[in-house]
């Protein structure tokens, strides 16, 4: 959560921190604010809110500068408000600070900086920093602001500049993202790469414990002990386009659009060229490695945590092997039986959510073998994991994950489908039969995303409800989850998702005249079971809209409404059921006239507990 951003150049700073954070604001919203040196003294700018409402303060009287940074906020500690807005300043004004993550031990250093005569202006965490870099100065920025890295506790990515020393920023990382943009003539800062990929392509990826000095002609990395580090310049693949709305109203709705290409980039590579079986060679993993397992866990958050219990079902089924899905907060407090014998596998589209981060980071402690599922290059899970498959789906905006969840699918089943075939649990007939149905998939989710008018009509006739139920057996149940989530987080609708079967024991009773139910029946071995909880609804007078596949006759008996997708084997419809759903919920937020990509006390990327 928050993104910082910096700049050090010949040109003016307050453009790049504003353009730069606009690109971040997906990280946190509640204030923005940049501070720019102007070669005596430096200008800081604040205010509550969107970057909006700073842009309007200061567009009449921009601060000029060729050096500054800048912050994007989501609230942890001290309420959102202009004095806890970063950037936060020491009481000289010479110093000043931006940062994302939280210091743990910032009480005993704000009670001891009180007593040296520190005053403070803030709730924030942050102002200790501030304030312990002018405590500590020796004349030397860099030794000074390895003390204070040498006494804060927590996790950070900061940002420092002081007015004493023109042209140098100084930036340090610990569990919290941090991005260096090599420009010529001019280095940047960001917590990501939307925020400078208009500037450079070529960025340092910091590692945790590392800090950089940069100039506008230099970068140099140092590790905790003042040790140069030598880093590999890493290019991204992936262009400033990737990060624009691309001619959609919200980048929510780009993401939905763009799940048919995410979907077959991440595919791509990982199919053998007569399309029989599956290439994993980021994996290489034998019948050996596979035995040495007794258990799997699929740890992760949200949206991910879906796409989890999706894979959990894959790798059951597929791969026979015992599989446990937790919620990496719940997972990492719970003392969980982990040891050389587990497998652990991470879920993450951002690859920096602390709590999926610490629970593996405690997994490898215990002995596991650990893998991530991610999207981000070269992010904090990817770097903690012993092996990474990355989902290739690009940069995902909208704080409400679309297309990271369709591809965590894809992998999954990928992932499957390869353990199956070193284990030999399926035929080989199978593998190629469900390879040839998984090449149809994104075409069949293109079909899927042109079908959108009964949706909005949907979405008006039901957008100003209450509650929403959402229904459904084995893996419609678990797209049921993620429906319901992506409706209660973007249009503030209360939803909840329940095992078709698991009504009649407590949920009937919310089920009144004209409550809106969406089921889901595309599971063939449960169909039956399905169609009688539906009938169970129905007797309440509920109204349902049921999820089908083409070819389904039945189904439109018994609901009001009935939205189809493509016929595919059951096993891969998630990925298509999961899409009117997302729709569902983007056109029901804007029938309400919600923010859809930033919704009210969330951020996409969770580095705070
Ligand atoms: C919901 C959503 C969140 C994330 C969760 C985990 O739409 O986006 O629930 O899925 O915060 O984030 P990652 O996948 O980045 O670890």
């Amino acid at each position: 959560m928050c993104g910082i951003v910096g700049y050090v150049g010949d040109k003016q700073a307050a453009s790049f921190l504003l353009d730069g954070l606009a690109k971040l604001e997906y990280r946190g919203y509640d204030s923005a604010g940049i501070a720019v040196f102007n070669g005596e003294s430096i200008r800081v700018e604040k205010s509550v809110g969107r970057l909006a409402s700073l842009k309007d303060k200061i567009k009449d009287d921009m601060p000029q500068g060729v050096m500054g940074i800048g912050h994007t906020r989501w609230a942890t500690h001290g309420r959102p408000s202009d004095r806890n807005s970063h950037p936060h300043t020491d009481c000289s004004g010479d110093f000043v600070v931006v940062h994302n993550g939280i210091i743990e031990n910032y009480l005993t250093l704000k009670e001891d900086l009180i007593e040296k005569g520190h005053v403070f202006k803030s709730e924030t965490d942050t102002e200790v920093v501030a304030h312990l870099i002018e405590e500590v100065y020796n004349g030397d920025f860099v030794s000074s602001v390895r003390e204070v890295l040498r006494r804060i506790e927590g996790s950070y990515s900061l940002v420092f500049m002081s007015s004493k020393h023109p042209g140098m920023l100084i930036c340090a990382k610990q569990d919290n993202p941090l991005v260096i943009g090599l420009g010529e003539g001019e280095n940047f800062i960001a917590s990501d790469i939307p925020a400078i990929i208009q500037y450079t392509r070529r960025t340092y990826i910091l590692n945790d414990g590392e800090m950089a000095v940069l100039t506008k002609d230099s970068i140099k990395i140092s590790n905790r002990q003042g040790e140069p580090v030598t880093k590999k310049v890493f290019e991204v693949n992936w262009n400033a386009e990737a990060a624009e709305k691309g001619g959609y109203e919200h980048f929510m709705l780009k993401e939905i659009h763009e799940q048919p290409k995410a979907v077959r980039d991440t595919m791509s590579q990982r199919i053998a060229k007569d399309g029989k079986s599956i290439i994993m060679d980021e994996l290489k993993w034998d019948a050996d490695y596979l035995n040495s397992f007794n258990k799997i866990y699929i740890v992760a958050c949200g949206t991910a945590y879906h796409a989890g219990l999706v894979g959990k079902y894959y790798i059951e089924k597929l791969a026979r092997t015992v599989v446990e899905v937790d919620v990496a907060s719940e997972f990492r407090y719970r003392e969980p039986i982990v040891d050389e014998n587990t497998l652990f596998i991470a879920v993450s589209q951002s690859g920096e959510t602390s709590d999926t981060l610490a629970a593996m980071k405690e997994s490898k402690r215990l002995g596991a073998k650990t893998l991530a599922l991610t999207n981000v290059v070269g992010s904090s899970i990817a770097r903690e994991a012993d092996q990474v498959l990355y989902t290739w789906a690009g940069p995902e905006i909208a704080v409400a994950s679309t297309k990271a969840y369709t591809t965590q699918i894809v992998l999954f089943f990928m992932l499957a489908l390869y353990m199956a075939q070193i284990k030999q649990t399926l035929k080989p007939e199978r593998v190629a039969e469900l390879i040839d149905m998984l090449h149809q998939i994104p075409t069949q989710v293109s079909r899927t995303l042109e079908d959108v008018e009964p949706i909005k009509t949907f979405a008006k006739q039901y957008g100003f409800n209450e509650d929403v139920f959402y229904i459904g057996r084995s893996l419609d149940y678990d797209v049921a989850l993620e429906g319901s989530l992506k409706l209660k987080e973007i249009s503030y609708i209360h939803a909840e998702a329940y095992a078709a079967g698991e009504l009649k024991h407590g949920t009937l009773a919310l089920i009144v005249e004209g409550v809106p139910v969406i089921a889901l029946a595309t599971q063939k071995s449960v169909y039956e079971k399905t169609l009688s909880n539906i009938k169970e609804v129905k007797a309440r007078d509920a109204v349902v809209i049921g999820i089908a596949a083409e070819g389904d006759e039945e189904l439109e008996k018994y609901v009001d409404h009935v939205m189809k997708v493509p016929e595919t084997d059951e096993l891969l419809i998630p990925i298509l059921t999961v899409v009117p759903l997302q729709l569902l919920a983007y056109y029901a937020a804007i029938t309400r006239g919600c923010d859809v990509d930033k919704p009210r006390n969330l951020a996409k990327s969770v580095t705070v507990e």
